[in-house]
């Protein structure tokens, strides 16, 4: 029922007309995928290129990074679902390169998100980045001041973890963001077995 359900949703993104001025790629290309299930949603922040191509989130070097990092909570691709924030890629010099989504990308594709979250009525989102969590948990703060703290948002616990690409650019990220993974997983088993 979800399945048939996410499908006509992400029929509905591949028509969206939103007059976002910036350049932009592919909305609705990209299928989310994993287990619609399970009550636990990773939330991204947008496509790239990799994503765009291969239709399908997180299958690029933030894509390999994340799997490296479910694995160390015990989890695979198929024990979540993966979603982004926003459902197009933005892009720069004429779609060279990624660039973070703006605030007016993030509100048209509100809608999208909101529908999709309506569906999969998770448990547990766990909101990788700033523009996850702005979206979705703490308006104010950065992934920073709160990664690995829970959140009540509406009844569902929001988890902000740092993006699996921040650590492309920052390496002394690496053991944090190792360290958030095996506490969210033993934080699930606590909560959920
Ligand atoms: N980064 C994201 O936030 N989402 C993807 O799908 C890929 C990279």
């Amino acid at each position: 029922m979800k399945k048939a359900l996410l499908h006509h949703l992400y029929q509905q993104v591949r028509r969206c007309n939103c007059q976002c001025p910036g350049e932009r790629q592919g909305a609705g290309t990209v299928v989310d995928t994993g287990n619609p299930e399970t009550g636990i949603v990773l939330l991204g922040e947008a496509p790239g290129g990799e994503e765009i191509k291969l239709g399908e989130p997180f299958v690029g070097r933030a894509g390999v990074n994340l799997e490296g990092y479910l694995r160390l909570a015990g989890l695979q691709r198929g024990d979540v679902f993966i979603i982004n924030s926003v459902k197009c890629r933005p892009v720069k010099n004429g779609g060279r390169a990624n660039r973070r989504p703006v605030s007016c990308e993030i509100r048209s594709c509100a809608r999208w998100l909101d529908e999709e979250l309506a569906i999969l009525s998770p448990r547990v989102i766990i909101a990788l980045g700033d523009v996850a969590l702005k979206r979705f948990g703490d308006p104010v703060r950065r992934i920073g001041e709160c990664h690995g703290e829970p959140l009540l948002v509406d009844g569902v616990t929001v988890i902000p973890m740092y993006h699996p690409a921040a650590v492309i650019y920052r390496r002394q990220l690496a053991e944090v963001i190792a360290a958030d993974f095996i506490n969210l997983g033993q934080w699930l088993k606590r909560s959920f077995s």
